[in-house]
């Protein structure tokens, strides 16, 4: 590994011990993701606590989450909710889906959350049938190619104010050039054409080092 990512572990190490700690369900919600042969690509736990934050400043109480994995970015969403709250969660695998219902029932959290497999665009649409929405927060961390089609359906299952946060959208620098052959980042830059055109969306994004490497976050509010 590169000097200048063993100094980003480092970095990020001293800030988790101090701000963002593991906790038994944290940590087995990680250890039971990898001993089930789930690629280990969660949040940072010091990414989780960003995303608990925002949840709590933005008093969400119904969340909606695109990409489940092993549930440990659903944790550190859930985790700030209030009791009545409601976090919907989709994921295309059910092997995905069933280390996730198991780390979330782990963790005291299956009352809250609601774990659907099935391709998100098939699940969207079903829960806008629902009326699921209006959600206060969504995060979007699934299949890049589809994100511009993530943030049309989170606007549409939004409300004015909801908060949209959207992973990986730097992925090594790779979005500020045309990749025709890479269909991720050509996702993420229709993305982000998109939101620049889109005058119900209010955005910024940053790019982030850390142990996740060399990446960034969108985040964008809906209008009033
Ligand atoms: N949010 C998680 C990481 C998600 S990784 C965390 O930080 O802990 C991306 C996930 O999106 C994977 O589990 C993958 O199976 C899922 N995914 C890929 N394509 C999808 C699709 N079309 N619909 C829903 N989920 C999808
Ligand atoms: C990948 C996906 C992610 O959501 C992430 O945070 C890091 C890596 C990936 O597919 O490689
Ligand atoms: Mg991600």
């Amino acid at each position: 590994m590169s000097n200048e990512q063993d100094q980003w572990n480092a970095v990020d190490a001293y800030f988790t011990e101090l701000l963002a700690p593991g906790d038994e369900a944290l940590d087995a919600a990680l250890a039971a993701s990898t001993a089930a042969g789930l690629p280990e690509i969660a949040v940072a736990p010091n990414q989780g606590k960003l995303l608990s934050l925002l949840v709590r400043a933005q008093g969400a109480r119904n969340v909606l989450e695109i990409g489940t994995l092993g549930g440990y970015s659903t944790i550190w969403l859930a985790r700030a909710l209030p009791a009545d709250g409601r976090l919907t969660t989709l994921e295309y695998s059910a092997a995905h889906a069933d280390v996730a219902r198991a780390n979330l029932a782990h963790a005291g959290l299956d009352k809250l959350v609601d774990v659907r497999t099935g391709a998100a665009l098939d699940t969207l649409p079903l829960l806008a049938e629902e009326g699921a929405g209006p959600f206060d927060f969504v995060f979007v961390d699934a299949d890049k190619v589809n994100n511009p089609h993530y943030v049309t359906w989170a606007l549409k299952l939004s409300r004015p104010g909801t908060l949209i946060v959207v992973d990986n959208v730097v992925r090594g620098g790779r979005v500020a050039t045309p990749h025709p052959d890479d269909p991720a980042v050509t996702g993420t830059r229709a993305m982000f054409d998109l939101i620049a055109q889109e005058p119900r969306l209010d955005a910024t994004a940053f790019q982030t080092v850390g142990s996740k490497g060399y990446d960034g976050l969108l985040i964008a509010r809906v209008t009033d």
